[in-house]
Formats: structure tokens, C-alpha cells, sequence
């Protein structure tokens, strides 16, 4: 039997090209060589923030759209909305009597964004990572592709899974969590992280005119007024970008050669990470337009992907109360 792959998105929008390097682009590999579920983490959307279902259900379909535009094959792998399987309720307030709250709150990413944000976390907040956990070890997971600000959550699942081991005999796979070849995309501002709310994205289904000009809008070497001057390519998202996506390497070579002796204008070296970036993004474009195209073939992935999914999760629901002696008086 193939290993199993579990992963997806709280989603906060379209996806952009961050992600895609981040964890996109290993689901699309690993798709192949592992068994692979793709949840749309709507629930987990509401432990965030209020927000009412209308929003966040658009918000689900562009992450959705993304996935299979960038190659998420709903033939070998499945898509499925996470409130559609009820049976991660089940693990999850289970698992929230694991966990006690000073082990919730010494979550790093969590304890981060209740500084950062100064908020007056709710408990579902607080228990984000737990319900976290419940998506993943309710399929038996073996390796969870994220980005790299994932990691506390998986930490977190698997101290859980390894818990639960311990109290009630061997029951869940014990998830390894696997961050992408960048594991944190710089902003077009040059800024540490790309992200969308930070207003320095390229968004994955960005179209021509808007992508030339975030690209030539893009901050460079802030020092380098003249193209005759030696600019600087270390912590320069332009060739941060040229790095991670230009399949040319030679030419980005002979770029940052030129850059750092003063022997090209930083207009030349946008407008070939340009090119780069349109090429990278036209045929995901084009994807995305033939599902936007087709909303009832894109809902029966959604749907069917559900219940196949729901069906996996059942089974190991099983083994799980077996497994505590939950249901043992009515059965
Ligand atoms: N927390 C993840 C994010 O913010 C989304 C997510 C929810 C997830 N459940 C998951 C990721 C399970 C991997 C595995 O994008």
C-alpha cells in the first residue's frame, strides 16, 4: 500500500507564488508516489477570525482553483472540504483533553500571532493546531508537505499521535513534515516573507499586465542609483526570484556577474525575471481558466473527492474507538 500524504490551506485568499515553492510544487511531485489528500481547511478558517461563510466559501473555491491549477491531479489525488468528514470533530475534542493549555499556548506560531495581533485568542484559536493534528492523523499520514511557518503544527501532531500511542497502544502513523526547496519566499518589497495581507505577492493566477508590473515595480538594491554602479544580489528578491524560478541558470549567472560589476541596468534584469515568471505562470493560468470554466466538473472533484475521503477517515475512526473502548456499553 502506498504511504499517505495529507496537507492544504486556511484559506486567506489566492495563492501565490510563495506557496508554490513553499509546498505546492512538492504535492504536485509526491502526488505520484504517495496516496494524497488535499483538504480545503474551511474550518480552520473560523478559528482565525470571525468571518461569515459567504466569504470564507470564495475564499475555499480559489484555493481550490489554485490547487488544480498548478497541477493537482484530481484523477490520482484527492480534494476534499474539511467541515464535509464531522468525524474530525470527533477526534479533535478528543484530542483537546490531551493537550493541556499551557502546551497550546507554548505553541510557537500561535503564541506569535496573539502577540503580533494582540488578540484575545478564543479557544478554538488557541486549539487550531489540535484540530490540525485531527486532519492529519485521521488519515494515517505519513508525510505532511508545508510551508516552513507549518512546523510548530506538525510538532504539535506528532507529540499528540506519539501521546496517544503511549495511553492506548499503537493506533496513529506518526507524521514527518517536508518544507519545499525555498522554504520562505522574500516579498516584492523585500520584505522577509511574501504574504498576501503584507501586500507584496505575486499571486499565482496574476495575469500578464499586472505581473509586469509588480516585477518592474519590485524592490532591488536601494544604494544603486545608476546602472553603471555595483549593485548588491545577496537579500535582492529579484534574483531571490530568478534563483527559485528561472530554469536558465547560466543566464541568471551571467546576470548577477553583470549586476555586481555594474554591467546591467536593474530594467534588464526585471525584464528577464519577467519573462521567467510569465512563462512559470502561463500554464497554470490556463488551468485555472479550464476549471473556472467548468464549475459542475469542479464541484463533482469537490464532492466526490468528500466521500472518498470521509470513507478513509471512517476507518481509522474505527480503529480509534476501538482503540479507547469509547462505544464499548452499545456496542
Ligand atoms: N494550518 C494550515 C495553513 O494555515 C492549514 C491546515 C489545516 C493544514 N489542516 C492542515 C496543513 C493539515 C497541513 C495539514 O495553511
Amino acid at each position: 500500500m502506498k504511504k499517505r500524504i495529507l496537507t492544504g490551506d486556511t484559506p486567506s485568499g489566492k495563492l501565490h507564488i510563495g506557496h508554490y515553492v513553499g509546498t505546492l510544487e512538492n504535492r504536485v511531485q509526491l502526488q505520484h508516489e504517495y496516496e494524497t489528500f488535499i483538504l480545503l481547511a474551511n474550518v480552520h478558517a473560523y478559528a482565525q477570525s470571525f468571518k461569515t461563510a459567504e466569504k470564507i466559501n470564495d475564499l475555499v473555491y480559489q484555493v481550490f482553483l489554485d490547487n488544480l491549477a498548478v497541477g493537482i491531479d484530481p484523477e490520482i489525488s484527492t480534494i476534499y472540504l474539511e467541515s464535509g468528514i464531522p468525524e474530525t470533530y470527533e477526534l479533535y475534542s478528543f484530542f483537546l483533553t490531551m493537550v493541556t493549555l499551557a502546551r497550546a499556548q507554548r505553541n510557537p506560531a500561535i503564541k506569535d500571532e496573539i502577540q503580533y495581533k494582540k488578540l484575545d485568542p478564543s479557544m478554538g484559536f488557541l486549539a487550531y493546531p489540535i484540530l490540525q493534528a485531527a486532519d492529519i492523523l485521521q488519515f494515517q499520514t505519513s508525510l505532511v508537505p508545508v510551508g516552513e511557518d507549518q512546523l510548530p503544527m506538525i510538532e504539535q501532531t506528532r507529540e499528540i499521535a506519539r501521546d496517544f500511542n503511549a495511553a492506548y497502544g499503537e493506533t496513529f502513523t506518526v507524521p514527518e513534515a517536508k518544507v519545499g526547496r525555498v522554504a520562505r519566499l522574500v516579498g516584492t518589497d523585500g520584505k522577509m516573507k511574501m504574504s498576501k495581507s503584507g501586500n507584496n505577492s505575486i499571486l499565482l493566477s496574476e495575469d500578464e499586465k499586472t505581473l509586469k508590473q509588480k516585477v518592474m515595480g519590485m524592490y532591488t538594491d536601494p544604494k544603486r542609483i545608476h546602472p553603471t554602479d555595483p549593485g548588491k544580489v545577496e537579500g535582492n528578491p529579484v534574483f531571490a526570484y530568478h534563483d527559485a524560478f528561472n530554469p536558465n541558470k547560466a543566464e541568471v549567472e551571467d546576470l548577477k556577474k553583470r549586476y555586481l560589476a555594474g554591467k546591467v541596468s536593474d530594467v534588464e534584469v526585471k525584464e528577464s525575471l519577467f519573462l521567467t515568471l510569465n512563462e512559470f505562470l502561463a500554464p497554470i493560468r490556463e488551468k485555472r481558466k479550464y476549471y473556472e470554466d467548468r464549475p459542475k466538473l469542479a464541484k463533482e472533484i469537490l464532492v466526490n473527492g468528500t466521500q472518498k475521503a470521509r470513507k478513509v477517515v471512517q476507518e481509522t475512526l474505527e480503529k480509534f474507538r476501538e482503540k479507547v473502548g469509547i462505544n464499548k456499553l452499545i456496542k
